[in-house]
């Protein structure tokens, strides 16, 4: 069937009008297993771990679980993990069907470390990592204790939710066949063998099992129903669910996507949070329904310290989160094990529903936020630093008509002398919505086009969503049919889906030939008219189908090897990412940084770059939200994110836009989109005065893409975003634990932005050290603000309330360009804040902000220090760049007495410079002029 233009427009205009409708998408009541889950009755629990069955390895420890009530045996394989982890599998002993193991999220395969067996009892069993950080397997209930140096962090099954629906046979055949088999597909998924099972237990195997499940009719075991949908079900339920308690953690964070607070709330009285990957036009805000990307990891934040889980399951999830009053968790063996331990007061507990696959997961012992941060971007991997153009702004728009409206549009920009570095194409750029071509009419010229950009030093994004035409003249449709690379419905044939371009298929990327393929097609002699400055958006990617269930594919259709869509779902947008980031590579020979913005994510996606918080709407709620949702993200490994800057849907009021524009140049990633069927709203359209204060706005930005560049060069090495809550700093300082409308940038910038319409005055939350009273700089004024909480602070349209940690050095560009490339080599100005003592540090790092050169050690990493009169520059390693530019001004906030002389030195010279400066004494402000001071050298300055 063929979706026509018209039908697409209804489609789009329904939802532009009305915002969600969340009749479309399924609650947890609507979705069996999640509902089956929710319904496990607590304490006692219907499993046993049968402690003698230990099987001990030099890494790794095996023990079988029992299911007393179907007397189904699982395996519970622990494995100690280098950097304070645990991991642990559970899955069927002797199962009728493998269970699919997530395999593109982590980097590679974690570095394991000694397990310890610390003790032995008939009831209890405890294993370590050391004798502090270690794990208590309790038999009779089932449960596990872990435990850190700040005692007893992490339960599973202390309430006895776990619940394993083991594979099994259809007892009574359903009245009507629900859909037909494929032999040849169904025959690829082999039984478990012994071996794969890791059978190591030397106790003899358990009897076999007696299959007497009471559950075996519930309906939406065997087959299910949503809207006109079906889903057949042909291996039967296969979902696992436990209850995981945090005692000690007052607050949880992570599970994103979705639009809410960024500390998770209570889900009791609604539905859990919801992880799967859905196409939701203009998302209901404050809730926990699924949107476009999945990353199934929580951080728990105790007093001081934290704790995270990494639930590694790509299949549909939900996770209910729970406030514990208090008590609950501490067994009577707990209390002998931890030589005491006292209940704890109230809490946070989840409890993680997954369809199908293996149960996988990682506990991450912390002990600090940062530490656990670096557990998990350990295992699942960093955003490698972007190129410096791509932390810049982007204009987007879907969409802009032709090249005549894209020279229109940069054009623009320079006569309004507003710095811009990327403009986007979305799908009308194409010809039919046929991915990889141009529309032979609107872009006859796209190499004319691309060079005008290139020589402002602009770049180009074009869009190349996963759906293909099914059109016998279109070579990607050809290729894929011809070569079985579509995702296969279950009678064995390509799956047909409708989205933008009418009637099309889904190349399976768990395939590798697949993913060669699409590699190979960003080649430049494969995607014509293209040049290096083109760099690519992948959309769509959940996957979405305009007429599958929920916007999306269906679940029984079929991938490589055999498997459900079911069990890969949330991943199917990853593996698209992946492939197009080696095509980028290979296209850029392995030299330049590729740049994909894609809109599906699991947890890994961080390494192929950025993603974007997808369709919102222009509303105040929507601008509000972006905070948490970007720090939800960024705590979760998502490093490189940011929202459609004036809201996707609508038209915003100027003031709404103006603010939005001031927020997205403090997040991550700043590009402004909006839908086709609205306004044109490019900052140049507007007033003088809107004008003026949006190009103020983006030109903070690039004056702060020095300071931007830094940390995510640092995020790379360690794992710790740019984007930061405020208790990532700060994580004694418990007003800070649920903050949604402030943040910091790296350790040195706290931002505030005004997302109230009309506001006059905002509240600013100003976090400190127990130790000293942290002095805030506002980056404006230089006024100062001391001391933890809330301070009023005055707005007029200009202002973002921004503010400089006193005790930071911060490094900025402030010569206006039109885009980033013009700014590599002018030189910097340096802000020094001092702290109460009269000190102050920082880091800035340089390089060609494109190539993989820095890989090389062509760079220059180095620490700026101030104390007792002294400013210094030192190299903090070996890289070494030596078109490092040089220092233009030095801004020194806070220092009470005026020097009389000040003198720099550079390293490798004898002579002592004398140096101009400006004092004001009411400010407190010395201002160094044309200091000349190179970055590829060591130097220091002397204040007398
Ligand atoms: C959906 C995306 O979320 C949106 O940003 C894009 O403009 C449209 N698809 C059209 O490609």
């Amino acid at each position: 069937m063929r979706l026509n233009r018209n039908c697409l427009f209804f489609i789009l205009s329904f939802c532009y009008v009305k915002g969600v409708d969340k009749g479309n998408f399924k609650s947890c009541e609507q979705s069996s297993f999640c509902k089956r889950h929710r319904a496990t009755r607590e304490t006692p629990s219907a499993y046993i771990a049968d402690l003698k069955s230990l099987s001990l390895h030099k890494e790794r420890a095996f023990i079988d679980v029992i299911n007393v009530e179907a007397n189904i045996p699982l395996t519970l394989e622990i494995i100690a993990l280098h950097n304070y982890a645990f991991r642990i599998k559970i899955q069927e002993k002797n199962g009728l069907r493998k269970r699919y193991q997530v395999e593109n999220a982590l980097v590679r395969e974690p570095e394991t470390a000694p397990i310890i067996l610390l003790e032995k009892k008939d009831d209890h069993i405890v294993l370590g990592l050391d004798a502090v950080n270690r794990m208590v397997i309790q038999g009779n209930p089932f449960r596990l204790d872990l435990f850190n140096k700040d005692g007893h962090v992490i339960t599973m099954n202390g309430r006895g939710m776990f619940k394993f629906e083991h594979y099994r046979t259809r007892k009574t055949l359903p009245e009507e066949i629900p859909m037909e088999h494929n032999p040849e597909t169904d025959s690829q998924i082999e039984p478990l063998d012994a071996e794969e099972v890791q059978q190591t237990s030397e106790e003899p195997p358990a009897e076999v099992p007696v299959n007497n499940d009471a559950e075996e009719t519930e309906p939406g075991m065997w087959e299910e129903d949503y809207k006109s949908h079906h889903d057949s079900k042909p291996y039967g339920p296969s979902s696992f669910g436990v209850d995981l308690s945090f005692p000690g953690s007052n607050h949880v964070y992570g599970i994103p996507e979705h639009a809410d607070s960024l500390a998770l709330r209570d889900t009791l009285n609604g539905d859990p949070y919801r992880l799967y990957n859905l196409d939701v036009f203009e998302y209901e805000l404050w809730s926990p329904m699924a949107l476009y990307g999945a990353i199934p990891f929580v951080m728990a934040k105790g007093k001081e310290g934290a704790v995270g889980v990494y639930w590694q399951n790509a299949a549909e999830t939900w996770v209910d989160v729970r406030d514990v009053p208090g008590g609950g968790v501490v067994s009577s063996l707990m209390k002998l094990v931890s030589g005491g331990a006292s209940e704890p007061g109230p809490h946070k507990e989840v409890h993680f529903i997954s369809e199908s696959g293996l149960m996988d997961v990682f506990f991450l012992l912390g002990p600090g936020p940062k530490d656990v941060l670096q557990q998990y971007t350990g295992l699942t991997g960093v955003t490698p630093l972007p190129q410096m153009f791509a932390i810049a702004y982007h204009q987007c728009r879907w969409n802009y008509n032709d090249q005549e409206d894209v020279q229109f549009v940069h054009e623009n920009f320079d006569k309004e002398d507003m710095p811009l570095d990327v403009i986007w194409l979305d799908i009308e750029h194409t010809d039919n919505k046929k991915y990889f071509t141009w529309d032979p009419i609107k872009f006859s010229d796209s190499l004319g086009m691309m060079k005008n950009l290139s020589d402002k030093g602009r770049k180009l994004v074009t869009i190349v969503d996963p759906h293909i035409k099914r059109d016998s003249n279109y070579f990607i449709h050809k290729d894929c049919e011809a070569n079985g690379f579509y995702i296969k419905d279950t009678n064995g044939k390509d799956f047909e889906g409708w989205c933008w371009p009418g009637s099309s298929s889904y190349p399976d990327f768990f395939n590798p030939a697949v993913r060669e393929y699409w590699k190979e097609q960003y080649a430049f002699d494969k995607y014509h008219g293209t040049t290096k400055d083109v760099y690519i958006w992948n959309d769509m990617n959940e996957p979405s189908v305009f007429n599958g269930p929920e916007v999306t594919m269906h679940k029984d259709k079929l991938h490589h090897g055999g498997w459900e869509h079911r069990d890969v779902h949330n991943i199917y947008g990853m593996l698209v990412v992946d492939s197009t980031f080696q095509g980028l590579m290979a296209r850029g020979e392995n030299k330049l940084r590729p740049f994909i913005l894609s809109r599906s994510f699991f947890a890994g996606s961080q390494r192929y770059g950025a993603i974007w918080t997808g369709d919102n709407g222009a509303e105040w709620g929507h601008l509000q939200v972006s905070i948490p949702m970007v720090l939800s993200l960024s705590i979760a490994g998502m490093a490189f994110t940011g929202g459609d800057v004036g809201g996707f849907f609508k038209n915003p009021e100027t003031d709404l836009l103006i603010r939005w524009y001031q927020a997205g140049a403090y997040q991550p990633f700043f590009r402004a989109h909006a839908h086709e069927q609205t306004r044109r709203r490019e900052p140049y359209l507007y007033d003088e005065t809107t004008k003026d204060i949006i190009r103020q706005a983006i030109r903070q930005r690039y004056a702060l893409l020095p300071y931007w560049y830094t940390l995510f060069y640092e995020n790379e090495k360690t794992g710790i975003p740019p984007m930061r809550p405020l208790w990532l700093e700060y994580p004694k300082d418990s007003d800070t634990f649920a903050l949604d409308d402030v943040y910091l940038l790296g350790d040195s910038l706290l931002v505030r932005p005004v997302t109230e319409s009309k506001a006059t005055s905002v509240k600013v939350y100003f976090p400190s050290d127990e130790s000293a009273m942290t002095i805030w700089y506002d980056v404006e004024t230089y006024e100062t603000f001391t001391g933890r909480g809330y301070k009023s602070i005055e707005v007029d349209m200009y202002k973002i309330p921004v503010f400089q940690r006193g005790g930071s050095i911060i490094p900025k560009k402030l010569r206006p360009r039109r885009s980033s490339v013009l700014m590599q080599h002018d030189p910097y100005t340096l802000v020094v804040a001092l702290d109460e003592e009269g000190k102050a540090s920082g880091t800035l790092y340089i390089d060609d902000g494109e190539s993989f050169d820095y890989r090389e050690g062509k760079y220059v990493y180095g620490h700026l220090d101030y104390q007792r009169g002294k400013l210094s520059f030192r190299f903090l390693d070996a890289g070494r760049y030596s078109d490092a530019s040089w220092v233009e001004r030095i801004i020194v906030a806070g220092l009470r007495l005026k020097p009389h002389k000040i003198f720099a030195q550079i390293q490798g010279t004898k002579d002592h410079v004398e140096l101009d400066f400006k004092y004001e004494a009411k400010m407190h402000i010395l201002t160094i002029r044309k200091p000349k001071l190179p970055m590829n050298y060591e130097w220091h300055l002397q204040f007398y």
